[in-house]
């Protein structure tokens, strides 16, 4: 019983050391520029999600022009003026690079519960968008991934590095980090946002960001609503552009 404890341990601490390596690291502060135009016209894609309805709600708040990409567009509960829904798939590139044409930005919230053997849905949905969002110029990607992928590995706190990642999401973290490396090879502008657990209560107002958020030992949490917002404030601010902050409450 010892030993096999042990041998999960080793598998445990050797998957956070591989998901530490194969995510994106940092390479030194970018420089940030003055803050960029505010851009108008957004894709939301993961918009029927838990982020993504909070980013479609806030974003129409915010005065944006909104276009949802939703498999089912029944799932988005949101109608509005300034909103278009588009039917479509992210795995689907002609899908994809149909809703981006036209956009200035796109936000990404996808996520998935096909945990239990390996997919590539994040990786091959976002190379997706990339693909689209280089060949019509749009600009900036706003994309959330997690803690504990590449520089802030091990941050989700004990119970995620040696439970909840290695135990239940495994593939899916993996797939994360393909995620990410497509995001930082773009030639975007892009800012992966690396939230920690997440809730769906209220939001908080404010949000601790950058690259010390996290604890080697207790989970950090924090509101979706909150982190949409922190999403949202990326779009025309340079102070994470091509970084990869964490964020929580
Ligand atoms: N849960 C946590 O504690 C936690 C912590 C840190 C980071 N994150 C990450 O944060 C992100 C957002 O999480 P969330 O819980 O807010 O989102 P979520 O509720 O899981 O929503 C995921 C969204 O992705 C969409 N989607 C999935 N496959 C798709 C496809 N093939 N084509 C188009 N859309 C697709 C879903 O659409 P459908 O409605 O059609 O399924 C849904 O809109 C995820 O990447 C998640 O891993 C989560």
């Amino acid at each position: 019983m010892v030993k096999l404890l042990l041998v999960f341990v080793a598998y445990a601490i050797a998957l956070a050391a591989a998901l530490a390596r194969a995510g994106y690291r940092s390479r030194g502060a970018q420089p940030a520029g003055p803050a960029g135009a505010r851009p108008s016209r957004l894709l939301i894609v993961g918009a029927t999600g838990g982020t993504g309805r909070q980013l479609v709600a806030q974003a129409l708040e915010r005065g944006h022009q909104v276009t949802a990409l939703a498999r089912d567009p029944a799932g988005l509960h949101i109608s509005h003026p300034r909103l278009t829904v588009v039917q479509g798939d992210v795995l689907d590139a002609g899908a994809v690079d149909r809703a981006v044409q036209g956009q200035e930005a796109v936000l990404c919230a996808l996520g998935h519960n096909k945990f239990f053997y390996p997919t590539r849905i994040l990786s091959e949905g976002t190379r997706n968008i990339v693909r689209a969002m280089e060949a019509h110029g749009a600009r900036r990607f706003v994309c959330e991934t997690s803690l504990g992928i590449g520089d802030s590995a091990g941050r989700m706190g004990l119970y995620y590095t040696f439970f909840v990642i290695p135990l239940i999401l495994p593939f899916y973290f993996w797939d994360k980090t393909r995620q990410e490396r497509i995001v930082a090879a773009s030639a975007l502008d892009w800012i992966i946002v690396r939230p920690g657990a997440l809730t769906n209560g209220r939001a908080r107002g404010a949000v601790r960001h950058g690259r010390s958020v996290g604890n080697l030992l207790w989970t950090v949490r924090v509101p979706r609503a909150d982190v949409a917002a922190f999403m949202l404030d990326q779009l025309a601010s340079e102070t994470y552009r091509c970084a990869a902050p964490g964020v929580s409450s």
